[in-house]
């Protein structure tokens, strides 16, 4: 829509827009602070570059302060330093060790709740575990939760997730007889790409996941959970409406099909017809 030549809020909204889109979603205050003017004020300067007690000169000449020092002294420390963990592969080495103890899908969710290891957790408003029945014969993974997920703590319940209800609605099911996750369960910044350390991370607890929910049929939906659950590296349009097979660590063999992602469909609608083929093989499938 174009905007009125009134619409004198126009350009406000479109810039909010761009930082919502960007991941900026809270301000910290109502004025603008400019950091980079702000000088130290007495009380913060190293006592050394101060005057003496009396206001006078400084007893020796100071010594000159590197311009970082000088700096993080201005930064005041945050009140709770939250505890993050360095993305590496002794986290993931712990992902596996956690997500084999979990016996139940609710030890897994309190598993996930109390790790620490993935700095996602750090920026994501909630965990997003799953959503719908975990009895299903099937289950579908995405990628990464969204901004509204993020909010409501729920995987694909924004624009994408309404697609994929659509979709769902038409092979007759819904998340009552469907069961529904991701590959990362916390919102990356600004929808930013998970690093491929941070998808290892999480790796062990989606596929204990599925391990737990043993469904007949599970449906990757776009790349990346194609790629990890399938261990390929063949591309989802490649992939896509192919029967393949996802081996829990435990050896059990589960029917797979990659499917595009909602998302994608909802960009390249013309698309929509091979999801609709891919969810038509879904049905005979779990109907045999
Ligand atoms: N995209 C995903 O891959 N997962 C969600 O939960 C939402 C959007």
């Amino acid at each position: 829509m174009k905007p009125e030549a009134t619409d004198t809020n126009f350009g406000l909204r479109e810039l909010l827009a761009f930082y919502a889109d960007a991941g900026v979603e809270e301000a910290l205050c109502e004025e603008p602070v400019d950091r980079f003017s702000e000088r130290p004020t007495a009380r913060e300067r190293p006592a050394e570059t101060r005057g003496n007690a009396a206001g006078g000169a400084p007893s020796s000449p100071p010594a000159p302060a590197p311009a970082l020092a000088a700096r993080s002294e201005r930064i005041p420390a945050p009140a709770i330093a939250p505890a993050a963990s360095v993305p590496d592969e002794a986290q993931a080495a712990r992902a596996r060790e956690l997500a084999r103890q979990a016996a139940t899908l609710d030890e897994l969710r309190s598993i996930l709740e109390s790790f620490d290891g993935c700095n996602l957790k750090l920026t994501a408003k909630n965990l997003v575990f799953a959503d719908g029945n975990p009895q299903a014969d099937l289950m579908l993974v995405g990628e990464a939760p969204g901004r509204d997920e993020d909010l409501q703590g729920l995987p694909f319940v924004g624009r994408s997730g309404q697609l994929l209800d659509r979709i769902l609605a038409a092979i007759g099911r819904d998340r009552t007889s469907a069961y529904i996750s991701n590959v990362i369960p916390w919102r990356p910044p600004g929808n930013r790409d998970p690093s491929p350390i941070e998808t290892e991370i999480c790796r062990p607890f989606i596929e204990r996941h599925i391990e737990l929910v043993n469904p007949k049929v599970l449906v990757t939906l776009g790349n990346p959970s194609t790629k990890l659950l399938l261990r390929t590296t063949t591309g989802i349009m490649r992939m896509r409406g192919k029967w393949a097979e996802h081996e829990t660590a435990g050896g059990v063999k589960i029917a797979t099909l990659p499917s595009l992602h909602p998302a994608y469909l909802l960009r390249n609608p013309a698309h929509k017809k091979l999801a609709w083929r891919d969810f038509l093989a879904v049905k005979a499938r779990l109907d045999a």
